[in-house]
């Protein structure tokens, strides 16, 4: 049975996991670098390449011991090679690529994007294709057609920040810690969503599966401090205010994340939405998904917590590709910006 080592560094998640065909799970080890990145209140990509480097052998190294077998029981090394930061992507496939020259085994390429949705296949245990995938991460908010593992067509994502980039930006903001979006979560739970009017850039716009989050960035840091000019490190707001501004943020986002998924699969036809992505671990958001998509008579499938932020499981996507003899050459270079099929 093909069993593969997986290998996932495109952001500031150094994570191996070991699958077989079967997708069973043999072993997953993720090593987060958000201590080393909290006191800038988001991912600084040198620092991220840099503990990358240090990271990636003793993961990879504890991934094989537990999976209980050993390198040369592998049958081929999968690396995520697109989007993501160009100096995180190289540390992930060199890595790969040497490991595929000392075990002379085969490389298999895996887009990112693809496999936050593919987590949830592997999550279910059972085929989720067709559907529409949905990425909402710190990087990305993106909707894709997914015929099949290997045909996913893009529908639209943002033009501007991702959905978690706001959520980290707004904590900032706010004086809340780094990574935002639980932060901000755990702040609205005592806020009242209504408390302000912020912006939900292109709602009632059914013509475009496009979201915008800059905009409402900049609609909360104007509640905050009027058009003046303003230190957030030395401004400390009254709890009561940080918590209706959470909780209104919070209520925006979501109400554009659900509008725009649910959107796309009336415009697609398809009956099953799969979400992935950091910003699938909001408890808001899955209500809502829940009660729209119930409401609207499909199913939804939301990858378990572990498997919507940055791991290495959902690079289980290889073993389809190294199914169908996708298997990639040496010469296999990153990809960091976001490829858009027609
Ligand atoms: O998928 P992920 O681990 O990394 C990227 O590929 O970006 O997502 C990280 C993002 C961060 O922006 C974080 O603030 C957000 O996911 N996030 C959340 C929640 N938990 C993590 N956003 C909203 N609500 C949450 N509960
Ligand atoms: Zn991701």
């Amino acid at each position: 049975m093909n069993v593969v080592l997986t290998l996932e560094t495109t952001c500031d998640e150094t994570a191996a996991a070991v699958v077989n065909e079967r997708l069973e799970v043999l072993s997953s080890v993720v090593a987060s670098q958000d201590a080393l990145h909290e006191r800038y209140r988001g991912v600084v990509p040198e620092i991220a390449a840099r503990a990358h480097v240090e990271r990636i052998l003793p993961v990879v190294d504890e991934a094989v011991r537990q999976a209980g077998i050993t390198l040369d029981d592998l049958t081929a090394i999968a690396v995520a090679n697109t989007p993501g930061l160009a100096g995180s992507l190289l540390v992930g496939l060199v890595a790969a690529k040497t490991l595929c020259v000392a075990l002379r085994k085969p490389l298999v390429a895996v887009n990112h994007l693809h496999a936050h949705v593919y987590a949830c296949r592997v999550a279910t245990g059972r085929d989720v294709f067709p559907c529409v995938g949905f990425i909402v991460s710190g990087g990305h908010t993106t909707l894709y057609r997914c015929h099949s593992p290997s045909d996913f067509v893009w529908l639209g994502g943002t033009i501007d920040d991702a959905a978690g980039e706001a959520f980290d930006k707004v904590a900032s903001m706010l004086g809340l810690p780094y990574p935002g979006g639980p932060a901000i979560s755990r702040a609205a739970r005592d806020g009242d969503p209504r408390a302000y009017t912020l912006p939900r850039p292109f709602l009632k716009d059914d013509a475009r599966l496009d979201f915008s989050f800059s905009g409402l960035k900049t609609a909360v840091r104007y509640a905050i401090t009027g058009m003046g000019r303003c230190d957030f490190r030395t401004l400390h707001l009254p709890a009561q205010q940080v918590a209706d501004l959470a909780a209104s943020f919070q209520e925006a986002v979501v109400d554009c994340l659900v509008a725009k998924s649910l959107l796309a699969l009336r415009r697609t036809g398809l009956e099953r939405l799969c979400v992935g992505g950091g910003v699938a671990a909001n408890q808001l958001l899955r209500e809502r998904l829940t009660a729209a998509t119930q409401q609207a008579g499909v199913e939804l499938c939301i990858a378990p917590l572990e498997l919507c932020t940055d791991n290495a499981v959902m690079g289980a996507i290889a073993v389809e590709r190294l199914r169908a003899g996708a298997t990639e050459s040496l010469d296999l270079d990153i990809q960091p910006g976001l490829i858009r099929p027609k």
